[in-house]
């Protein structure tokens, strides 16, 4: 392709003058050059090299920076494209260098063809995989593995939020990405509360999943001063361990008590080393958080101020119920609340919302 070698610093003024007069190569970006020149793609239409209007700048040809569509469906075929117009999937979920698409029966047929358009419009993602649904009480999605860029077909992966990172399998474990402003939330909270003590706070986070909450936690040095989290799901378990292990590698702090474990959070307060021992509770198993409260409430330490905070899916006409059920769970256990919150984060169905729900609350020796 017909590149016009202009100083860096006049790029702008090529760009604008070529494209005024319909001699820029629309599709194709700026060419870095040697000696910091760069280089304006050319229409065959433009003057040739040596015409006056190019005031003795020179000409080299180049392989062009050929911008791609900017879809994924202007990479299937016109006919295809064509065929199905207005069926194909608007919609998927990027986790690490996985791509998961929900594809409706009648796209079936095609989805090699949509799996290889993915994949050549984004050079970052390896694998597409088919969204079947979220299955059981470990909330895990069922996969199908459509088409890997290089053959592999894991789909263990590692993905990057608010600064850290975390292995994730979305075929083997629950993890949402939405979420992660919940992280940033959960830890101004805990650094409230760490305030509030003087010191650092020991976290207990039972429905754990990967640990994206102690992503959020453990970065931010000082704030605790130990943990006991764990899951249910032995693959939640097994990437907790990497992620907590890795997190801690890029941490200055100590951490004591430091423990992972794999058994039913409703049994954690039975365990003489998890009784009364935290000072921050985090409850994310959000068909079935309140119902647990009873069991859980007993992790925390008395005589002090500590802080609960759950995430449920209720009815929106609900609020204020559920309110009194999460206050009812605490009371009867002798707490006193100082504070309660329940605010919605985004829509689960057209009747029933995700909140979350904090609480401060003392409960006495
Ligand atoms: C909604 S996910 C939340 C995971 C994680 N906190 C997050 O934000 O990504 C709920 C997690 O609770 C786990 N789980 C389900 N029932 C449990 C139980 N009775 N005890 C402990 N974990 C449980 C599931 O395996 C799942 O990883």
């Amino acid at each position: 392709m017909r590149h016009l070698s202009v100083p860096s610093a006049q790029t702008q003024t090529w760009l604008d003058f070529c494209k005024s007069n319909s001699w820029l190569q629309s599709e194709a970006g700026v060419l870095p050059l040697d000696d910091g020149r760069k280089g304006i793609p050319l229409l065959d239409n433009a003057p040739s090299t040596g015409d006056s209007v190019w005031k003795g700048m020179p000409e080299v040809i180049a392989q062009g920076r050929v911008k791609g569509p900017s879809h994924w469906t202007q990479r299937l075929d016109d006919e295809l494209f064509l065929q199905m117009k207005g069926d194909w999937p608007t919609a998927f979920e990027v986790q690490g260098d996985i791509q998961i698409v929900k594809i409706e029966p009648e796209l079936q047929q095609f989805e090699t063809s949509i799996a290889e358009a993915m994949l050549q419009q984004s050079p970052n993602i390896r694998l597409i995989c088919a969204d079947e649904g979220v299955q059981g009480d470990f909330r895990i999605r069922k996969l199908r593995v459509i088409q890997s860029r290089d053959d592999d077909e894991s789909t263990l992966t590692r993905i990057k939020e608010n600064g850290y990172s975390l292995w994730v399998d979305p075929a083997k474990v629950y993890f949402s990405i939405r979420l992660s402003t919940q992280r940033i939330n959960t830890a101004i909270s805990a650094t409230k509360l760490s305030q509030r003590l003087n010191r650092g706070i020991v976290v207990c986070d039972p429905y754990a999943g990967v640990g994206p909450s102690m992503g959020a936690l453990l970065t931010e040095q000082g704030l605790l001063a130990g943990y006991h989290v764990g899951d249910l799901n032995p693959a939640a378990v097994e990437l907790l361990e990497m992620n907590v292990d890795y997190l801690i590698s890029k941490s200055d702090d100590s951490f004591t008590p430091a423990t992972i474990r794999c058994s039913d959070a409703r049994e954690w307060a039975l365990d003489d080393e998890l009784t009364e021992s935290c000072d921050l509770l985090l409850v994310n198993l959000p068909h079935d958080s309140i119902g647990h409260l009873p069991e859980l409430i007993p992790l925390l330490r008395k005589g002090d101020i500590t802080l609960l905070r759950g995430w449920a899916i209720i009815e929106k006409d609900e609020f204020d119920s559920q309110k009194q059920l999460i206050t009812k769970a605490i009371e009867n256990t002798s707490a006193v609340i100082e504070s309660i919150t329940i605010e919605e984060i985004k829509g689960f169905s057209s009747s029933k919302c995700f909140a979350c729900f904090e609480v401060w609350l003392t409960r006495p020796i």
